[in-house]
């Protein structure tokens, strides 16, 4: 039997207001684990919650030996491959069969579903809300604090670190470096905001490398709860082993379904934005809810830097 708890030193904080991407990231988690369980011969039953006592238990799993001939789960191989890849750009086209393949691992968790925006107005709409949610990212004080907080810039442009986000990961072209390390000051970034900077940002980080992407995709839940994001979370991980299998860079924007969930307490100013980018999002794909775009595409070469991982051994406890 195997408990999964939120770490509470990791999560709560201003995006995270209900837990929403430790959620996803809970729903990954699960996910990760059913794979390599099944292809080892296990089979997981869970049980996820949020315990009604405790927010942070967030789902206990029961193991079964199976049968003696363990059913091939293909997606196992992807879990240590998978990674955010932020170059651009990317090749294309994007075929039906792949396109079916992620919606097949979507679908294969009850109401999840893989939106397609294919007409020129479905996908400048989904642009236009990644963008201006990306915008918001750089013009909240609290946003930017949080968001240049998981920078770990002590690591240099060269090298990865086990926790956080290394500088080398983010696709900064080199002479700009200098000046993004900068922004991570709130008043450097106030100051340039006054010049339009945050939606400078927005359009470096979302508008551009979508327009020159061939693939874009939003993973649809059922409804805003707790336990959909959770399933939000297991479909979004096998659509990305499954995009990982078949050769796919992916990049996934969250912001747009998190922002747009209503929960973040940023500043009374930018409440009005907020609330418009939750109803942009509530209209993309009613009756769901869509909570993470993934960016797809062929990258011409494999990256260089990738996250690392922490160690096993930092995870957990034996009872
Ligand atoms: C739910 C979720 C949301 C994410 N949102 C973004 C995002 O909005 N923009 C981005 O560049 N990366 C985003 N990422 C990528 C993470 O920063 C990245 O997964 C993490 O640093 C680990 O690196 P890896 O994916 O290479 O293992 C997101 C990842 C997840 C799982």
């Amino acid at each position: 039997m195997l408990d999964l708890r939120i770490d509470a030193d990791r999560s709560g904080r201003v995006s995270d207001t209900r837990y929403v991407l430790s959620d996803l990231a809970v729903g990954a988690c699960l996910e990760n684990m059913r794979i390599q369980g099944q292809s080892l011969g296990y089979t997981a039953h869970m049980e996820t919650f949020p315990h009604p006592q405790d927010p942070l238990w967030a789902a206990r799993i029961h193991w079964h030996r199976d049968t003696p001939h363990p059913t091939p789960e293909p997606l196992a191989a992807a879990i240590t491959q998978r990674h955010t890849d932020r170059r651009f750009p990317w090749r294309g086209p994007i075929g039906a069969d792949i396109q079916q393949r992620l919606t097949a691992q979507a679908e294969s968790i009850a109401g999840q579903k893989l939106y397609w925006p294919t007409l020129p107005r479905e996908r400048n709409a989904a642009l236009r809300v990644i963008r201006q949610a990306e915008t918001l990212r750089f013009k909240s004080p609290m946003l930017h604090e949080e968001l240049f907080s998981t920078v770990r810039f002590s690591a240099g442009w060269r090298k990865v670190c086990e926790e956080g986000l290394a500088p080398a990961t983010l696709a900064v072209e080199p002479p700009m470096r200098p000046l993004f390390q900068s922004l991570r000051h709130a008043r450097a970034m106030q100051m340039l905001n006054l010049f339009g900077a945050a939606s400078m940002l927005g359009w470096r980080s979302a508008g551009l490398p979508l327009k020159l992407s061939p693939g874009l995709c939003l993973l649809v839940t059922a409804g805003k709860e707790r336990a959909d994001v959770v399933a939000g979370g297991r479909a979004l991980q096998r659509v990305w082993l499954e995009a990982t299998l078949a050769g796919l860079s992916v990049q996934p924007y969250a912001a747009a379904g998190v922002l747009g969930l209503g929960f973040i307490p940023i500043e009374s100013r930018y409440q009005d934005a907020l609330s418009q980018l939750g109803d942009a999002m509530d209209a993309l794909c009613a009756p769901g809810y869509g909570l993470v775009f993934l960016r797809l595409g062929y990258a011409r070469s494999a990256v260089a830097f990738r996250n690392g991982r922490r160690a096993l051994s930092s995870f957990g406890t034996k009872e």
